[in-house]
């Protein structure tokens, strides 16, 4: 049976990406092949696990392609040669272009630390979603597995489960208890596409 291909877009430390890594060895997720593993930030260790588990990677930042357009072209080239059927973005910062999108309409899934459509959007990324969850006064959060479409985290949600928001919380240990949904949730959504589709 041909595998199912997953590319992963990353930014950073990458324990989502790892997650969906575990997951594909150990048949959380079935039949499926992590076929690509691209960066925006050339320093992210997202990049050292993928080189770990010998999975293809790339950087391709805005210091080698300051032009958005050839920044994203030499991103569809790389992800047109890996034949994705799913492409995941596992924290990665920036925004696909509508005609990135739109090439891969249905096939782009995201993961966001809070329960969307609240704390979601242009703004709100990394630690400052959790502050912003904090200064609201908000008792729980959680993280979102959603559709990417052409805004900024408001695609078709798949699966969204929640935490609680303990007293005495900061940023950060809230953020570790979102992250520990996010590990689940993800590989779970996965699992879930590559079910219906292959
Ligand atoms: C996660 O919190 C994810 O929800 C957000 O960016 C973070 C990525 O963390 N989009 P990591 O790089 O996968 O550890």
């Amino acid at each position: 049976m041909e595998l199912f291909r997953i590319s992963v877009l990353v930014s950073g430390n990458g324990s989502d990406l790892q997650s969906i890594i575990d997951a594909v060895e150990d048949g959380r997720i079935p039949n499926s092949k992590i076929v690509g593993v691209i960066s925006s930030n050339a320093d992210a260790y997202a990049l050292e696990r993928a080189k770990q588990h010998e999975i293809p990677y790339a950087a391709v930042t805005k210091f080698e392609y300051a032009d958005l357009r050839d920044r994203f072209d030499a991103i569809l080239k790389i992800l047109d040669g890996e034949h994705p059927d799913l492409i995941v973005l596992a924290g990665y910062l920036s925004i696909l272009p509508p005609r990135v999108v739109q090439k891969y309409a249905g096939r782009i899934i995201n993961i966001h630390p809070a329960l969307l459509p609240k704390f979601g959007g242009k703004d709100y990324y990394g630690i400052r979603v959790h502050e912003a969850v904090l200064a609201a006064g908000e008792t729980e959060s959680g993280a979102t597995v959603h559709y990417v479409d052409e805004g900024i985290d408001t695609g078709k949600i798949i699966l969204q489960e929640k935490v609680p928001v303990m007293p005495g919380d900061d940023p950060q240990t809230l953020r570790e208890r979102v992250l520990e949904v996010e590990h689940r949730i993800l590989p779970e959504a996965i699992a879930m596409i590559e079910k219906e589709r292959h």
